[in-house]
């Protein structure tokens, strides 16, 4: 098992846009995938993507916990995902607020809004095609970590920076998201 070191906020390759990958059949792939998982399983987190290891290439890692994941949506071995050159694409129009935290960016969380369902592609390890609807905070972790590729953070995509919090303060936070559910809730409530 090996950790790498997670690039903070303000290294560069969190901003650039990384390359796709020829082969997802390389062993070099394998063993990056492999090192990606142990990184994000020993910091905590629900996903990485290569940029946030200082590689940049267009690789990501994720897991859902069961309890946030819709009974029909699958995932890989061990609840854990491995995706190559991941494509992202919304289904509807509906947006939802959410909190998000960041390896890159330590201690702090925000309220960001994301597509409430999407479809991705992308390739497994092996080769194979994988083509999957998701929903939630399912939907949002694959949202996340794909703007890792575009060299996007969760930052940019806030529009109230008054919403972004120490995860010491998350309770304000909750109640934060909590106001915004309602508001959407009552918008879209007949008069
Ligand atoms: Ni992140």
């Amino acid at each position: 098992m090996s950790l790498l070191k997670i690039a903070r906020m303000g290294h560069p390759v969190l901003r650039r846009k990384a390359e796709p990958v020829a082969d997802p059949t390389d062993p070099a792939v394998a063993q990056l995938v492999a090192d990606m998982v142990d990184t994000m399983l020993d910091a905590s987190g629900v996903g990485l993507a290569a940029p946030q290891v200082h590689v940049s290439r267009r690789i990501i890692v994720f897991q859902i916990p069961d309890a946030r994941r819709q009974r029909d949506e699958p995932l890989g071995p061990d609840g854990v995902t491995a995706l190559i050159n991941p494509v992202v694409e919304p289904l509807g129009e509906t947006v939802e607020n959410g909190i998000e935290g960041c390896l890159s960016i330590p201690d702090l969380r925000g309220v960001v809004p994301r597509w409430a369902a999407i479809r991705y592609r992308g390739f497994a390890m092996d080769g194979t095609p994988v083509a999957r609807e998701a929903h939630g905070f399912h939907a949002r972790v694959v949202q996340h970590e794909v703007d890792h590729l575009d060299g996007v953070l969760y930052l940019d995509r806030m529009d109230d920076l008054r919403l972004l919090a120490f995860e010491s303060e998350l309770q304000y936070l909750v109640d934060q998201a909590a106001a915004l559910a309602a508001l959407d809730a009552a918008e879209g409530s007949p008069p």
